[in-house]
């Protein structure tokens, strides 16, 4: 199982060092291990713990509260459908069926080829696109059904690979400006010391 790579333990001392909590890093490290496997693999949640002074425990149940955040494997391919009011009257529940038989899992559940994790999702923030569907955390919708067939080969083909990153990613822009700590460790940052490279109170 993963544990975070050389280069995101770098970027994850770093993130701390920004805080001046070590633990208010907490959920960005989450992401950022998810960036890396897709999911939070429990080595990763065991290193983030580390770096931020809680227990892995800790951490487990802090990810287990987020819907975005998965302590499970996923399929390359995180497919929600919303089935709130709005897009409840505009066909979510059938377009669910629907995506249950053409997938052949059921929601929760990932299709044996790892490609797709079916998920129903509250309001998406989507309704003037219902029914409202999500890959990887990127709207597609309005869809039907045969749209829904239309998204699956594309998804597989690799034809929409610009438009849906790859699982596990939020933002594909990484941060190189802004809120950037000089010192790694973080405490001349915590301690206001100017000389090594931090901020007088
Ligand atoms: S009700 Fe489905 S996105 Fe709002």
């Amino acid at each position: 199982m993963a544990r975070l790579n050389e280069e995101n333990l770098e970027r994850a001392r770093r993130l701390v060092a920004v805080y001046p909590e070590p633990r208010s890093a907490l959920i960005p490290l989450c992401h950022l291990a998810q960036a890396q496997d897709g999911w939070l693999t429990p080595e990763a949640m065991e290193d983030i713990a580390g770096l931020v002074g809680v227990t892995p425990a800790e951490v487990h149940g802090t990810a287990t509260f987020y819907d975005m955040l998965h302590t499970e494997p996923v399929g390359r391919h995180v497919v929600a459908v919303c089935t709130n009011i709005a897009c409840m009257l505009a066909g979510a529940y059938e377009l669910l069926e629907h995506a249950e038989d053409r997938l052949g899992v059921s929601v929760g559940q990932t299709t044996g080829d790892g490609e797709f994790t079916l998920e129903e999702a509250e309001c998406l923030a989507g309704c003037d696109a219902a029914p409202c569907v999500q890959v990887n955390h990127r709207f597609v919708g309005p869809l039907d059904p045969d749209g829904f067939d239309e998204l699956v080969e594309d998804l597989r083909s690799g034809a929409r690979a610009d438009e849906v990153p790859r699982h596990g990613i939020l933002c594909r822009v990484e941060r190189t400006v802004g809120l950037l700590a000089t010192d790694p460790t973080g405490e001349a940052e915590r301690h206001g010391d100017p000389a090594a490279g931090g901020t007088a109170p």
